[in-house]
């Protein structure tokens, strides 16, 4: 592998002029920078980004821990985090949990070895910081954190059994999503306040993840657990997705004998006939405003706001039934 020493011998200088060069640190004539220029092409040389940021103490590289990165809600949120460090001239190592606690800490020692400046984390709670780098949560954040982005999960329950409250409901089932998501407990606040306010019955429907790997298990327990169920506030658009297929299977019509509601307004929510009415989080501006929080974290920037709550929105669309006339 071609070495800076390499470099230096082509160009007929010193190693220490050749970094000087590289990091724009210190006073290299035009001459000297010329033939420094002309041997990194003839030699095709790239340097060691970590070995750099070592020397320099100011790496180019940023970690990302997502939960599931199967699920269309986290690459929105990761290409809103790529858009905005990209721009700040940082690399992002990323880093696929799949809600596996190990994985976690082995990226977390991936992050380390390579020296990351910050790190950006959607894992829902336990994570060990690594000493001194900087972090910012994204999505799901926990009470005691102290920088992150995420939405207003409390007024997205409200959101969503307005929705279905207003729909002439008979058998309400509430999809749970997992306790140990900040989130979940979060939207069924927001959920059972409006339920209990307008006076409407509902079952609850615990699920383990919101993973794809978890839909069937939750399709089959809410059909065989509620045959009349008529009315489903889903814990995310997956899920929602799974149960909308089963009901066409088994020929139940929609929204008629069977509406639903999802949660977060992935691509294919819109896409699907018929189509899913959700609740939508704005995964990109969560991504590309936790990146700006973190840029601002590692630079040392006053902070204004250390944890920003972003709006979600309803969309009303084919799986709701009409709302019934005031
Ligand atoms: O669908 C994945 C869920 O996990 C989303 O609702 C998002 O908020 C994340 O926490």
């Amino acid at each position: 592998m071609t070495t800076i020493k390499d470099v230096a011998r082509l160009a007929g200088v010193s190693v220490a002029t050749v970094s000087r060069a590289m990091n724009n640190s210190g006073y290299v004539g035009a001459e000297s920078r010329r033939k420094i220029e002309v041997a990194i092409a003839e030699l095709n040389f790239y340097p060691n980004e970590v070995a750099r940021s070592l020397y320099q103490k100011k790496s180019k590289f940023v970690g990302l821990l997502l939960p599931d990165i199967s699920n269309p809600f986290f690459p929105l949120l990761a290409k809103g985090v790529e858009d905005k460090m990209n721009q700040m001239g940082y690399q992002l190592i990323l880093g696929n949990v799949q809600e596996n606690m190990e994985k976690e800490k082995e990226y977390l020692k991936t992050f380390a070895q390579n020296n990351v400046a910050g790190v950006l984390s959607a894992i829902n709670g336990g994570i060990n910081k690594l000493g001194g780098i900087p972090f910012v949560m994204l999505d799901r954040v926990a009470d005691e954190e102290e920088y992150g982005v995420h939405s207003n999960d409390f007024q997205g329950g409200q959101l969503a059994a307005t929705a279905i409250a207003e729909r002439n409901p008979h058998e309400i089932v509430v999809l749970v999503g997992p306790r140990n998501v900040p989130g979940s407990l979060e939207r069924l606040r927001g959920i059972e306040e409006v339920l209990h306010a307008r006076k409407r019955t509902y079952q609850l429907l615990e699920t383990s993840s919101f993973q794809f790997d978890a839909t069937k298990e939750t399709t089959s327990e809410l059909f065989a657990r509620f045959p009349k169920v008529d009315s489903v506030i889903a814990s995310n658009d997956v899920h929602a997705l799974a149960i909308l297929q089963e009901a066409l299977r088994r020929g139940i019509k929609i929204p008629e004998e069977l509406q639903i509601i999802g949660y977060d307004d992935i691509p294919f929510s819109k896409m699907l006939f018929p189509s899913l009415a959700t609740i939508s989080q704005p995964a990109y501006e969560i991504g590309y405003q936790g990146a700006e929080l973190l840029c601002d974290r590692i630079e040392d920037n006053y902070i204004k706001e250390k944890m920003i709550q972003l709006p979600v929105k309803l969309e009303v669309r084919e799986s709701l039934r009409k709302k019934e006339i005031e």
